[in-house]
């Protein structure tokens, strides 16, 4: 188990450290840890594992300089004088950057030491289970009536023996032909998928399956679940890998039907079959990224519209590494289900998932061609793919050697059969890149219900809604457009300057002060773009928007932001959702929207933030910044490569913006307004099977776009370099000046500051009377440093620095605690969490969920673990949840 250094050095040199398998964990015996090594610093990775007393177990996944260490678990855990269990390895290395730091006798030996140590280690956190979770199909009642002629007609044509084919109606629909994915001309044309690999990061995928045994990558497969080589499935419901393999590469041969990538290969990456740590969950998503192309993911954080969740530091990078190395450097396609929480009035743009501009996002279709009301609506909705709904399901490929499973649905099985499409369009032209992959589905996918009210004219007259995206995505329109595809020019992006609204701020213990209050008729912020702003910075053509926000409120699900182009378009980032009562707000929440594609982004854009102006409930909206994310005009230039910045989180950033304008520039002006009284709101979203008329954001879309010279007080607000001399002499300083940051979730290096700011700044911190601090129901100050058992106390409180507290507050960045007893279906504590899922439909659970329940109390500490104790279990779960 244990690779002697000499041997691993010997690995990296050669680079081939990828090629081992991971190393099998022991989580009972070891606590692992991840360390972002800094070559060159000054320690060898050697002397940091001595130091560290840490045993080096291999690289981290495919993360460059990331190595996985462990270390004995105390037989029983130390337990601190406030009953908190301490880690042995975090508390060495604080005290390596409290010996760092010490001036007094800064030339011993003993502090060269440290600071070498400390110099080289960028990021240390303890690995923590969680569990990631599959999302079954929502049910779905009434019965369904196929006719089979024109099915068996290509059946007989093409000579499919699948005896399951006519029933494929996803593949040919003979009761709504024009509702179908429409592959079979590409499959006439000679295109079936060959040379291209998918990889299901899933549970389980049965490659013994008469179905799946001749299209199996073994190579590119592994279980992180049970760290063995083969993602063999063993838990009674470990069926939903192999249902998602079957839609893309069931073989063509006379076992239940066939894929719509038939020669294409799968790969199966269980991680949904039991807790899994961030670091494996990253390497999970890099795993076999040579070769795979695309990674398809039918699950995500819980769908129950009151999570607001997305990937730790480590998957970010992870996700980062398969876009920018991937299929040598070409980019890993990562597809994702946009979720099944349409009828908790859940929206995609609340996943980090989901709303990453780095995955194609695929919502759900019926068979009518209707949008079922599982499917979640968002502004980062790329696409949809059909799946279950108006009495259909999704007739695939099941576990066993000769079987078919005809309950497959949900967004889990829209998102295959997109990957199956882009698996064709790949087998034509391997030479896609993951950004062309997104062009085509883009420009490619068919307007389904033209007449339905959600869809609307982007500023280059494509329709997009933000129920369908841009439209279904279509095998044949797909393929067509990617064989005459020319490819696009690298990747760019433009950080527009930071908004502070009303001078608002917001530090990394989320205390604010400043912003607008949220009134009635909402408030607005404008940024103007300039084509100077577009040049300097080699920008041509948008394509993602990425806006983050820091508002807090008292009740996030009464929040509504939008943001309108200079064209006057708009994108609704949030809705109202409901049943989210959660109190926390949006802290630097990052939204995505792809509405803007194409458009001519110089003018004024808009930023508008409102609520439901109740009385009870009121908020701030503290700031925003906005990025364009694109192609470049000039690619013989230098291209800056994107990086996924530590700690993000902060109004105004720690960090100066990436492509920090010169001094000199002008700040675009930010102005706050007020309007109108915004029209009444509808209440619930409703509950339709399929519908086809009516907006997924109703009441939003005849809010007048605010014009931005109507009767605003321009105040200009503080920018990022106002702040920056701020900075300096607090937090910047700490974070950047040591030059090692102790990560554990959003907690971040709280006990970092803590150890240095906690005597000599205490006093200049906003204390628990502030006001500001207790908006939202985030940590307050005083919790959070109770939870590190410290500075008021007395000069030992530097010795009791505990990891509770980033456990506690961190925003689905780590471990949940108590997810395992949280889940409704396992009340009584029996069922293992990884039996929760169920992939029957039960009509029983169907109208339980319909049924909206009083909002869950409020555990402001642990938001995904409050997020999941509704429901029956068979599609609402905690964590990650499938789809
Ligand atoms: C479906 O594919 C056929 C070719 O097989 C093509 O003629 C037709 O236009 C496609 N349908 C749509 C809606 O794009
Ligand atoms: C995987 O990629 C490597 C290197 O690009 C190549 O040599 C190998 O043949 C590939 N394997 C498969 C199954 O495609």
């Amino acid at each position: 188990m244990r690779l002697s250094y000499a041997f691993l050095f010997a690995l990296l040199a050669h680079s081939e450290v990828h090629a081992a398998r991971p190393a099998k964990r022991q989580y009972d015996t070891h606590n692992y840890y991840v360390i972002e090594y800094v070559p060159r610093a000054g320690a060898s990775l050697d002397e940091v594992a001595r130091s560290l007393d840490v045993e080096l177990v291999e690289r981290a996944g495919e993360l460059q300089n990331h190595w996985l260490v462990r270390a004995d678990k105390p037989p029983s855990q130390h337990l601190t004088a406030r009953g908190e269990s301490e880690d042995r390895v975090v508390r060495a290395f604080e005290d390596l950057q409290a010996r760092a730091s010490s001036s007094l006798y800064s030339r011993s030996e003993e502090v060269q030491h440290s600071r070498r140590v400390v110099d080289s280690v960028r990021y240390l956190a303890r690995q923590e289970l969680r569990q990631r979770e599959k999302r079954a199909p929502p049910p779905i009642p009434g019965p369904g009536a196929n006719g089979l002629e024109t099915a068996e007609a290509v059946a007989q044509r093409m000579q499919i023996a699948d005896p399951e084919f006519t029933h494929q109606w996803h593949l040919v629909n003979n009761d709504y032909p024009q509702h179908m994915m429409n592959i079979t001309g590409v499959w006439d044309m000679g295109i079936t998928g060959h040379g291209v690999i998918s990889a299901m990061v899933d549970d389980g995928l049965d490659y013994n399956s008469d179905d799946l045994a001749a299209n199996f990558w073994a190579e590119g497969s592994h279980d992180y679940n049970d760290h063995t080589e083969l993602p063999t499935p063993k838990l009674f419901d470990d069926h939903h890998g192999t249902r998602c393999a079957g839609q893309i590469a069931a073989v063509r041969n006379d076992v239940c039907g066939v894929g719509i990538a038939y020669d294409s290969k799968v790969a199966g990456i269980r991680i949904l079959s039991g807790p899994i740590s961030d670091i494996d969950e990253a390497a999970a998503l890099n795993f076999g990224y040579q070769n795979s192309s695309i990674y398809s993911c039918s699950w995500g954080p819980p769908d129950n519209g009151r999570a607001m969740e997305g990937p730790g530091y480590l998957i970010k990078k992870a996700i980062l590494n398969g876009i920018q190395n991937g299929r040598s450097g070409k980019g890993s396609v990562f597809v994702f289900a946009s979720g099944n929480g349409g009828r908790n009035g859940d929206q995609c743009n609340f996943d980090g998932y989901t709303n990453s501009i780095f995955s194609v996002t695929v919502a759900a279709l019926d068979y009518r061609g209707l949008h079922p009301d599982y499917s979640e609506a968002c502004a980062a909705n790329m696409v949809v793919a059909y799946s279950s709904g108006s009495g259909n399901h999704i007739v695939t490929t099941d576990i066993g050697k000769n079987k078919c499973a005809t309950t497959h649905g949900g967004t889990s099985a829209a998102a295959p059969n997109a990957a199956g499409v882009i698996a064709l369009g790949l087998s034509a032209r391997p030479d896609l890149s993951w950004r062309d992959i997104q062009h085509l589905c883009v420009r490619s996918a068919v307007q389904i219900n033209p007449d339905d009210p959600d869809w609307e004219n982007t500023a280059t007259g494509r329709p997009f809604s933000y129920k369908y995206g841009y439209g279904a995505i279509n095998g044949y329109q797909f393929v067509k457009a990617a064989q005459e595809w020319q490819l696009v020019k690298p990747q760019i992006w433009l950080d527009l300057p930071v908004i502070q609204v009303n001078g608002g701020t917001m530090d990394l213990f989320r205390v604010t002060k400043g912003g607008s209050p949220i009134v009635a008729g909402g408030v607005t912020s404008d940024l103007i773009v300039n084509r100077q702003m577009l040049t300097d910075r080699n920008f041509d053509k948008l394509e993602h928007i990425t806006i983050k926000v820091w508002i807090t409120h008292t009740r996030r699900g009464d929040v509504e932001v939008e943001l309108v182009s200079p064209n006057g378009v708009k994108s609704i980032l949030a809705g109202k959702r409901y049943q989210d009562a959660d109190g926390s707000g949006f802290p630097g929440w990052v939204f995505m929207t792809v509405k803007h594609w194409d458009e001519n982004p110089i003018g004024t854009w808009t930023l508008r933030v409102s609520d439901q102006n109740k009385q009870a409930e009121k908020g701030t909206f503290l700031g925003w910044t906005m990025t364009f994310w694109g192609s470049v005009i000039d690619a013989s230039k230098d291209i800056p490569v994107f990086d996924v910045p530590l700690l993000d989180q902060t109004l105004p950033p720690l960090l100066p913006p990436s492509n920090k304008p010169s001094q000199t520039i002008d700040l675009p002006i930010a102005t706050t307004k007020q309007h109108p009284k915004p029209t009444e709101h509808l209440g619930d979203p409703g509950a339709a099977q399929g519908d086809a008329d009516k907006p997924a954001f109703p009441g939003s879309g005849d809010i007048a776009s605010p014009s931005p010279s109507a009767s605003s007080t321009p105040t200009p607000d503080e920018g990022w370099f106002a702040d920056l001399s701020n900075l300096m002499t607090t937090q910047l300083w700490f974070f950047i000046a040591v030059g090692a940051v102790v990560i554990f979730g959003v907690g971040a290096a709280i006990f970092f500051w803590r150890r240095r700011a906690a005597r000599k700044n205490y006093s200049s911190l906003p204390t628990d009377s502030h006001p500001m601090s207790t908006v939202g129901g985030r940590p307050r100050t005083r919790e959070l440093y109770d939870a590190f058992g410290e500075v008021s106390d007395d000069d030992d409180a530097d010795e009791q620095t505990t990891l509770r507290s980033a456990m506690q507050q961190s925003e689905g960045l780590t471990y949940h605690p108590g997810f395992l007893d949280d889940d409704p279906s396992t009340a009584g504590g029996i069922t293992p969490a990884a039996q929760r899922y169920k992939d029957v439909p039960d009509s029983a659970s169907a109208s339980a969920e319909n049924v909206s329940r009083p909002a869950a109390p409020e555990r402001p500490h642990s938001p995904a673990e409050g997020s999941n104790n509704s429901g029956d279990g068979s599609w609402d779960h905690a964590s990650d949840v499938p789809r």
